[in-house]
């Protein structure tokens, strides 16, 4: 009886010990922030219900899951997912889902991405409502200070400093701002003049600024391993080839496209090289985009200009709803609707940005930051 309680208390002071190690160092798990647009929305706007950007109706999802609308504006998975599933990390959930609570953050991440999301707060206002990049980090400002209430500041530092960071946006600043004409940045800056606007907004380390660059203020809120993903072809997806008269792809927008992906590259090593401790990398998967669309049939496709999902000749934005039709073989089309690629796409995009930047996957509490 005595042996059995000095063992018990024993088993106490080790419980003290372990959770007091536990606080200082945080055994929680790797898990991804995620700042994006509908490309990376996992269902955020589902719950904007004033927006007009929403994937809520069938046949988007149809191909994970249930089969019924999550919130991704595509069949199956986002590129963000497959990155993720095959680094071995947890998908996270969309901010706005009701059931994200601390112990879901801790092993889970937070994903922010919202449909019509840009890099410039001003991007799709005409879809009333959406989450900017700068937004989001609000958003995940008020995480942090959840997180931190919940395990203290130290644990809490250390939990994001180790987590991976993904940063995928800036299509909808060219197509949903810079390339409509009721938009004042359309009228008040020139294809060069637009995309330093971008950057100034991401970095402008030497320019004062009202607010804080979003990749400064992510970095001193923790932020050390991130991926930004570069913008594919935008002048081949389908919208943008039906303003054509030939319905082939836009080669000024392609252009504007790689301008922005050679200065966001840039831009992401300049800040590897000068912030402390950062591992900033850009994510490129353009070439192997545009080869896929100029040689569907070298990877199993078979129709790289058409949306899979669509209305015929009606083209609204987002022209998947409970009246299109649907392509026969969804894995044999690039393109699920007239902006987004569909899942098999989306595969071949995640696996040419993991091959290019030697991505491995990650395991789990044992690994050191
Ligand atoms: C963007 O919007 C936020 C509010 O969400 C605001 O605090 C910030 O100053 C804005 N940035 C610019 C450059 O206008
Ligand atoms: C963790 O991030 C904080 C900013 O939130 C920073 O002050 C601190 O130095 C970082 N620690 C490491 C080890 O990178
Ligand atoms: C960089 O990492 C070191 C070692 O982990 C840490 O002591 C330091 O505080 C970090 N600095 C910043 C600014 O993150
Ligand atoms: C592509 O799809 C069409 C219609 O479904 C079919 O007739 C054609 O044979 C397919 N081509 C290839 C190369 O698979
Ligand atoms: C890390 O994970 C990989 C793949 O899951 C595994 O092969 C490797 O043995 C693990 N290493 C450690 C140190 O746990």
């Amino acid at each position: 009886m005595e042996g059995r309680k000095f063992n018990l208390s024993n088993f106490a002071i080790v419980l003290v010990l372990v959770f007091g190690v536990a606080n200082r160092q945080c055994s929680c798990a790797v898990v991804q922030f995620i700042f994006g647009d509908s490309l990376s929305d996992v269902g955020n706007n589902e719950y904007l219900t004033k927006s007009l950007a929403r994937a809520a109706l069938p046949w988007y999802g149809i191909d994970l899951g249930s089969g019924m609308p999550n919130g991704r504006f595509t069949n199956g998975r986002t590129v963000a997912d497959i990155i993720g599933d095959k680094l071995g990390l947890p998908r996270p959930p969309a901010f706005l889902d009701p059931s994200l609570d601390e112990d879901t953050i801790l092993t889970s991440g937070v994903n922010y991405a919202s449909g019509g999301g840009g890099i410039l707060n001003e991007t799709s206002s005409h879809f009333i409502q959406r989450f900017s990049l700068y937004k989001q980090i609000e958003l995940f400002q008020g995480t942090q200070e959840l997180i931190r209430r919940k395990i203290g500041t130290e644990a809490a530092d250390h939990f994001f400093n180790r987590s991976r960071y993904v940063v995928a946006l800036g299509s909808n600043d060219f197509i949903n701002n810079y390339f409509i004409p009721l938009y004042a940045d359309s009228r008040n800056y020139n294809d060069n003049t637009f995309i330093d606007y971008l950057m100034t907004t991401l970095e402008a380390q030497l320019k004062a600024t009202t607010t804080p660059p979003l990749y400064l203020l992510l970095h001193s809120l923790g932020a050390r391993q991130l991926t930004f993903f570069g913008l594919g072809p935008m002048g081949c997806i389908p919208l943008q080839r039906f303003m054509t008269s030939t319905g082939s792809c836009q080669e000024s927008t392609n252009k504007l496209a790689q301008n922005f992906n050679k200065a966001s590259a840039n831009l992401l090593d300049d800040l590897s090289n000068s912030l402390p401790n950062a591992t900033f990398k850009f994510g490129d998967a353009y070439d192997a985009f545009q080869s896929l669309i100029d040689r569907p049939y070298l990877y199993g496709f078979n129709n790289s200009h058409a949306p899979c999902c669509t209305l015929g000749r009606i083209r609204p934005t987002l022209t998947c709803t409970p009246l299109s039709t649907l392509c026969r073989d969804r894995s044999e089309y690039v393109f699920w609707d007239e902006y987004h690629p569909t899942d098999q796409a989306n595969e071949i995009i995640a696996n040419e940005i993991i091959k290019k930047l030697d991505m491995k996957p990650i395991n789990d509490t044992t690994t050191s930051p």
